[in-house]
C-alpha cells in the first residue's frame, strides 16, 4: 500500500505496520505492507524508517502508481493534493482509506459516486471521532433502525480545552497551546475552536444517518473561543457543564443541524466525557439511545481506525460508502434553526 502524508497519524500508522505487520499478516493470511510514501519532506525525523520505501514527491503520482494496491490519504485539506489524489485513485478503481473529514464534508458524495462507479472501496472510519468505530456502527451495525437524532462531542481539542478550563481554571489560550503541543489540534486551530471541524464531522454523520446529502455550509456553527471562566462558573453553579456539541435531527420540517456550546446536566453520560475523548449519541426507533465514547484525536487512536479500514479492505469486506448507493440519497430539506 502507499501512504500519502506522514504527519502525526501517517507516521503512527507506518510505525504500527512496521512493528505489528508480521502478526497482522499471520492473522489475515496475506501480506500487509507499506511499500511507498509521499510527504512534503523526505529528511524530517519522524521516528520511523522510510529508507526502504519508494518515495513520491507528488501524492497524485503515488495514488496512480502501479506499485501499490491500496492508497491511504492522510494529507488533510478539503481540496488541493488530497482531493486530486483520492479522486485519481478511485477513478482507476483503487481502494482508498482516508481520515480527511474536511475533504469528505465537501466532496464525500462525489467521491462515493466515483467509488461505486469504479467498484473501489472507500474507507473513512478515522474521519469522525478518532478511535471510535462510529462509521462502522452506522454502516453495518444498526440494521433497519431509523435514526431520529445524532449528537455528540466530536472535537477532542475543544473538549480538552473545556475540561481543563472547568477543572483547573486555566485560560483558554493556555489550554489551546497544550492541545497543539499534544498533537490534537488541527494545523489551523481555528478549525477546532470555531466549530468547523465539528461541523465537518457532523455533516458526514448526518449524511450517513439520514440518507440526505448534507453540507456543512448549511449549518449554524458557533465555536468555543468566546467561552470565559465566568460562563463555566455560571454553568457549574446551575448544575451543568459546557460541551461543544454537534447536533442533527430529523424534524417534521426537514433535518435540523447545528454546532454550538451547550449546557449539559452534570450527571448525564455525555457530561462525563472529559478530556480529549469524543462521544456520539444515536437516537433510533429500535435501540433508543446508544452512546459511543472513546478517544477522539491523536496519532494512535486515529491510526487504529485507519488500520481497521485497511484490514476490512484486505479481507474483502464490502459496504457502500454511504451505507446506501449514492443515487438513493434524498434531496436535502433543511429545517429552520430553532433557538436553543
Ligand atoms: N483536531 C481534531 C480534534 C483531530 O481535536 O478532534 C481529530 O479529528
Amino acid at each position: 500500500m502507499g501512504v500519502a502524508g506522514l504527519g502525526n497519524v501517517g507516521a503512527t500508522l507506518v510505525r504500527i505496520l512496521q512493528k505489528d505487520g508480521a502478526e497482522l499478516n499471520k492473522k489475515l493470511g496475506r501480506q500487509l505492507q507499506v511499500t511507498a510514501v509521499a510527504a512534503r519532506s523526505r529528511s524530517r525525523d519522524r521516528g520511523i524508517d522510510i529508507s526502504g520505501l519508494e518515495w513520491f514527491d507528488d501524492p497524485v503520482a503515488l495514488a496512480k502508481s502501479d506499485s501499490i494496491d491500496l492508497f491511504v490519504e492522510l494529507i488533510g485539506g478539503e481540496d488541493g493534493p488530497a482531493f486530486a489524489a483520492v479522486k485519481s485513485a478511485l477513478e482507476i478503481g483503487r481502494p482508498v482509506v482516508t481520515a480527511n473529514k474536511a475533504l469528505l464534508a465537501k466532496h464525500g458524495v462525489l467521491l462515493a459516486k466515483l467509488a461505486e462507479e469504479s467498484g473501489a472501496q472507500l474507507g473513512f472510519e478515522a474521519a469522525v471521532a478518532g478511535g471510535i468505530p462510529v462509521i462502522k456502527t452506522l454502516r453495518e451495525g444498526l440494521g433497519s433502525a431509523r435514526i431520529a437524532k445524532v449528537f455528540g462531542i466530536m472535537n477532542g481539542t475543544c473538549n480538552y480545552i473545556l475540561t481543563r478550563m472547568g477543572n483547573e481554571g486555566i485560560t483558554f489560550a493556555d489550554c489551546l497551546k497544550d492541545a497543539q503541543a499534544l498533537g490534537y489540534a488541527e494545523a489551523d486551530p481555528t478549525f477546532d475552536v470555531e466549530g468547523f471541524d465539528t461541523a465537518h464531522k457532523l455533516s458526514i454523520l448526518a449524511t450517513l444517518c439520514f440518507g440526505y446529502e448534507i453540507a456543512p455550509d448549511k449549518m449554524r456553527i458557533e465555536g468555543i473561543s468566546r467561552i470565559s471562566q465566568h460562563d463555566i462558573q455560571v454553568a457549574a453553579d446551575l448544575g451543568y457543564k459546557i460541551k461543544l456539541l454537534g447536533i442533527a435531527e430529523r424534524t417534521e420540517n426537514g433535518i435540523e443541524q447545528r454546532v454550538h456550546p451547550t449546557f449539559v446536566p452534570k450527571g448525564s453520560a455525555i457530561a462525563g466525557v472529559d478530556g480529549v475523548m469524543n462521544a456520539v449519541a444515536l437516537e433510533t426507533d429500535h435501540v433508543h439511545e446508544l452512546l459511543l465514547a472513546g478517544p477522539g484525536a491523536g496519532g494512535p487512536p486515529t491510526a487504529s481506525s485507519v488500520l481497521s479500514d485497511i484490514l476490512d479492505i484486505a479481507r474483502g469486506t464490502r459496504v457502500p460508502p454511504l451505507g446506501v448507493p449514492s443515487d438513493e440519497l434524498l434531496p436535502y430539506r433543511e429545517a429552520p434553526a430553532r433557538a436553543h
